[in-house]
């Protein structure tokens, strides 16, 4: 299994999850993060870091976010790693909870 980071992650960025990471499998975008699911080892660490409640166990992604599975998979091949905490994106608590934002993705 896997731990997915899912739609409300997008246009946030808190990255306080990648301080936790044993294994620094999370790898960053210009708007949102992923982790690679070859290398988490299900640790579940990062699940509550996250602030926008945005990671979820593989089998419990919630109805209708099926999608970041695989954009989680194919991202990670594509993005760098990401071991630091930095600055959340500057609109992220605006932007925290919002509906609809898979349509915002940036790759
Ligand atoms: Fe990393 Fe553990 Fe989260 Fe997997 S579950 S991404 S290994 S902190
Ligand atoms: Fe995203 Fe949450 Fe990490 S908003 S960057 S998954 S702490």
């Amino acid at each position: 299994m896997t731990f997915v980071v899912t739609e409300n992650c997008i246009k946030c960025k808190f990255t306080d999850c990648v301080d936790v990471c044993p294994v620094d499998c999370f790898h960053e975008g210009p708007n949102f993060l992923v982790i690679d699911p070859d290398e988490c080892i299900d640790c579940t660490l990062c699940e509550p870091e996250c602030p926008a409640n945005a990671i979820f166990a593989e089998d419990e992604v919630p109805e209708g976010q099926e999608i970041f599975i695989e954009l989680n998979a194919k991202l990670s091949k594509e993005w760098s790693t990401i071991t630091e905490v930095t600055k959340p994106l500057p609109e992220a608590d605006e932007w925290n909870g919002k509906a609809g934002k898979l349509d915002l993705l940036e790759k």
